[in-house]
């Protein structure tokens, strides 16, 4: 961002408080704030009682940094509180999910009985394919009723789930499967996108075949199109799921008992998987969904548009909402072109109270004009939310006029796949919010601003943005290796944890996320590593070296932009190996981490050390005058690259 953008930023006088009536009625009230500052493991111990626990805890927290337990000696069953709960207080009839998948025609209305007797069910099939407390379960499933199943079935056994984005690409499948050890991945033979079947079973198949220890993949048939079948390994949904008994004697876990792994991009070109536990998590889950939403469980519709694949699927689709009791819209599909008013009818329809969705989303509809909205009744609306990256001032302003009817309160919820759950964000029956702020952390978290030093700045002051008190859903290490887990949250600051981010506060004290200081890129909200580009490119070939950045876009936030030297001959084909490069990155990571552009240079700017100086290549992404060139070791190389670029490398805007 630049610097005169940030200080608009800084001196935003727009304020939206809540109105009365919406103060009045709200679930959180300003005492939350007085509350958990008067006694912050009193409060949290508040917000734990509001699960149900087979054995109570001993100790609300066991802090011995960087490593926290909580509710320590505590015992439950996450998915007996998702969903057994809720039947036995009476609401069994009451809708968890009005599913909608892609094709139109397609709806399913899963209550809360309905989804306890497919949650048995896959519980009971998941134990007769052996999967005990303890095993990892590989999950690889489009957005319908069965992937919820399969996460709860997972918690209801102890067995720690492991989700892999469906958008992932075989090898990442693999890796992820190899790193956590699961021996069962369930999947689907496909999924609807944009009104046409794609596959899931191939990747499934490819994956599986590097990983020898993998017994079985369960597979939910969803497309009907032909598959390949391994006889020896490959089940149906169908045939395994369907013939089980529908109830199932839950036990109680420990309440630092692993939930679940969950892959995230850090610096490097290897994925961290991301570990979070039981009690904690859903504790935290539970009370920022009822909070920071607003949540009237008996008469709100909530839809989270996010993927399960990521973590906001896992705390807001998943485990915050059920937790809750909410009743919860969930969309196969994602907007585009083709079907603009899809969302809009959907939320129509069902009288959708709550929405949460990511900027990047809110920027498509921006460019696609505010029509298709116009035609649908969205007065339903009450609350809206945003996560992901930060949300600029204009479609903050957009989101509430045009979707929020000009009265829903917006929250701008910052989090992170280690902090499991929201940790910075107005409450919306109380914040007077400014458009583009994250404005606050929330009652029983703590969040500030610190230098180089790890001194907090003072008011309209920057730097990076830290925790400062262990909270209960934060993760509880990466994965298999403990010292990247120090390294990367604790070691630049002393007991206190670095999330990789640089914020600003204002003159109130209120805070202003400005994206990642690392070289990670948010590509639509999504975590993608300079490095892991880097490596998938470099794996062609063709390709000698390779950079890359994240620069400025309009509406994903960041795009991919790559600087690559190829190899030899490679160099006179021109555009075609650039097209190919993008597909090889696709095909290695993911269509996500596809670069949006791919420049083919002669040489990369590094400095005598041999870093490569991404400063200078985003400064080019960007089209702005580059920066100071002293420290290159060659610094003609600059004045090559620009040449090139003058040139005209292949761009490609799909
Ligand atoms: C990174 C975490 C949180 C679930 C989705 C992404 C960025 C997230 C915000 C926000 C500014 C945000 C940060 C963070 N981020 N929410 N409201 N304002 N930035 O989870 O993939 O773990 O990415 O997303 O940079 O570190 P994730």
């Amino acid at each position: 961002m630049s610097s005169d953008a940030l200080s608009n930023l800084m001196h935003e006088e727009r304020r939206f408080p809540p109105t009365e009536e919406f103060a009045a009625d709200a679930v959180a009230k300003a005492d939350l704030y007085d509350d958990a500052a008067k006694d912050r493991l009193g409060f949290w111990e508040e917000q734990a009682r509001r699960l149900d626990w087979d054995t109570p805890w001993d100790e609300a927290l066991q802090w011995d940094p960087p490593y926290a337990k909580w509710f320590v000696g505590g015992k439950l069953n996450v998915a007996v509180n998702c969903v057994d709960r809720h039947v036995d207080a009476g609401n069994g009839d009451r809708v968890a999910f009005h599913w909608q998948g892609d094709p139109a025609d397609d709806k399913r209305t899963i209550t809360y009985r309905d989804l306890q007797k497919l949650v048995n069910q896959t519980a009971n099939a998941l134990t007769e394919l052996g999967v005990k407390a303890g095993d990892p379960v590989a999950v690889y499933m489009p957005m319908i009723p069965e992937t919820v199943a399969t996460l709860l079935a997972c918690a209801r056994i102890g067995a720690p789930h492991t989700v892999v984005f469906a958008g992932f690409s075989a090898d990442a499948l693999a890796s992820r499967i190899q790193d956590a050890d699961a021996r069962v991945v369930v999947t689907a033979d496909g999924q609807f996108r944009r009104g046409e079947p794609a596959s899931l079973k191939p990747n499934v198949d490819e994956a599986v075949d590097k990983c020898p220890d993998v017994r079985n993949v369960l597979v939910v048939r969803r497309t009907g199109g032909d598959v390949t079948w391994n006889d020896d390994r490959d089940l149906w949904w169908h045939d395994v799921v369907d013939r089980q008994s529908d109830e199932h004697e839950a036990q109680a876990f420990d309440s630092e008992h692993p939930l679940f792994i969950l892959y995230t991009s850090g610096t490097t070109a290897k994925p961290k998987g991301i570990l979070h536990t039981t009690g904690g998590y859903l504790t935290q889950a539970a009370y920022t969904h009822r909070n920071v939403f607003d949540l009237k469980p008996d008469t709100d519709v909530y839809w989270c548009a996010a993927d399960i694949g990521w973590v906001t699927g896992h705390s807001y689709i998943v485990y915050g909402p059920l937790a809750n009791g909410a009743t919860s819209v969930m969309y196969e599909g994602v907007p585009h072109p083709g079907d603009k008013d899809r969302w809009w009818k959907l939320i129509e329809e069902h009288k959708v109270s709550i929405l949460y969705t990511a900027p990047t989303t809110i920027r498509t509809y921006m460019k696609w004009g505010p029509e298709p909205l116009q035609q649908h009744d969205l007065s339903s609306l009450r609350v809206l939310g945003s996560v992901g990256e930060p949300i600029n001032p204009e479609a903050w302003m957009w989101y509430r006029e045009h979707v929020g009817g000009g009265k829903a309160p917006i929250v701008d919820t910052w989090w992170q796949t280690e902090t499991g759950a929201i940790m910075i964000s107005p409450l919306p029956g109380v914040t007077a919010t400014k458009p583009g702020s994250a404005m606050r952390p929330l009652p029983g978290i703590g969040a500030d601003v610190v230098d180089d030093q790890g001194k907090p700045v003072p008011n309209g002051g920057g730097g990076y943005l830290v925790l400062t008190e262990p909270w209960p859903a934060m993760l509880r290490g990466i994965w298999g290796d403990d010292e990247r887990y120090k390294e990367t949250y604790w070691s630049k600051f002393p007991d206190m944890y670095f999330a990789g981010d640089g914020a600003k506060k204002d003159d109130d004290g209120d805070l202003w996320l400005l994206g990642r200081v690392d070289d990670v890129m948010n590509v639509s909200g999504h975590r993608i590593s300079t490095t892991e580009v880097e490596s998938a490119l470099v794996s062609h070939l063709k390709v000698a070296e390779a950079a890359v950045v994240g620069a400025t876009d309009p509406t994903t936030g960041q795009g991919i932009v790559a600087f690559v030297i190829l190899r030899g001959s490679a160099a006179d084909e021109g555009d075609s190996t650039v097209q190919e490069l993008r597909q090889h990155v696709a095909k290695e990571i993911g269509p996500i981490a596809r670069p949006r552009q791919i420049l083919v240079v002669a040489e990369l700017p590094k400095t005598r050390s041999g870093k490569i100086m991404r400063r200078l290549l985003r400064d080019v992404a960007e089209h702005r005058e580059v920066g100071d060139v002293t420290t290159l070791a060659d610094s003609t190389v600059m004045n090559l690259i620009s040449e090139g670029l003058d040139k005209g490398s292949a761009k490609d805007e799909d």
